[in-house]
């Protein structure tokens, strides 16, 4: 059986709080298995126009036939870029759906799940040099301790860092699994997968500079909105 891409939640609510005009110009900058464009397009008329982005080349699978439609294949860090670059200047609305597809957790070689055994990836972007392996490998260990205080919010943090930079001096740790076996001592409670849930999800948002992006991202909406549009 075909696996399903990723099912998009609050699907109605947030296409209805794009409240679309027929021939307006929307943006999906995180179009997924196109979910939300697809709602998007059922209410276009034939004259709007929709642009999707995604950094995932995966994600171009699931592009849509459809003249009104155009994916672009860029992190939405640089979305004037883009939409200018597409002729594009201001948008009536702009939607949003951040973090992990079903896709990207169900491919056990993304590693972006903690329930596979997989090389250390979380990469969104494939063509990325980062990887998490790098962050794990390389980053000095007060700013790997940063990593997983701001973005896991684990107080263990210090002790974190600590270790998988002792390990590290032994061998490169390449795998969930060895991961998992320098943290082992905070995985044993009854909390195991909400702490480890919390680790990957640290790492994954330094591997694909999720701060950043959403950041450069906001500044530039701002800019691209007319007046009266939605985010
Ligand atoms: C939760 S899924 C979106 C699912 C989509 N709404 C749907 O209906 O299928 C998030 C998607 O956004 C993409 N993504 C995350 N951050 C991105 C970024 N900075 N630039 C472009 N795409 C991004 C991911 O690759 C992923 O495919």
């Amino acid at each position: 059986m075909m696996q399903v891409y990723h099912n998009p939640v609050l699907l109605n609510e947030s296409v209805e709080g794009l409240n679309i005009v027929e021939d307006g110009v929307y943006v999906d900058v995180t179009f997924g298995g196109g979910g939300h464009s697809r709602a998007i397009l059922d209410r276009l008329g034939p004259n709007g126009k929709l642009v999707a982005f995604d950094q995932d080349q995966d994600a171009l699978t699931n592009v849509i036939e459809d003249d009104r439609f155009l994916l672009i294949n860029e992190n939405f860090r640089y979305i004037k870029r883009f939409l200018r670059f597409n002729s594009v200047t201001a948008v009536d609305g702009i939607l949003a759906d951040f973090g992990v597809s079903s896709h990207q957790f169900d491919v056990a070689e993304r590693g972006f799940s903690t329930r596979f055994e997989a090389d250390l990836d979380m990469r969104m972007d494939q063509t990325n040099q980062r990887s998490a392996y790098d962050v794990i490998n390389t980053y000095e260990e007060e700013r790997l301790k940063q990593v997983f205080l701001q973005y896991g919010e684990l107080r263990q943090a210090p002790v974190m860092a600590r270790l998988i930079v002792q390990e590290r001096e032994t061998k490169p740790i390449k795998t969930s699994s060895h991961l998992k076996s320098v943290l082992v001592k905070f995985l044993k409670h009854k909390n195991e997968h909400k702490v480890l849930a919390q680790i990957y999800q640290a790492i994954r948002i330094e591997v694909n500079e999720e701060i950043d992006a959403l950041k450069e991202l906001l500044l530039q909406t701002a800019e691209l909105i007319k007046p009266g549009g939605r985010l």
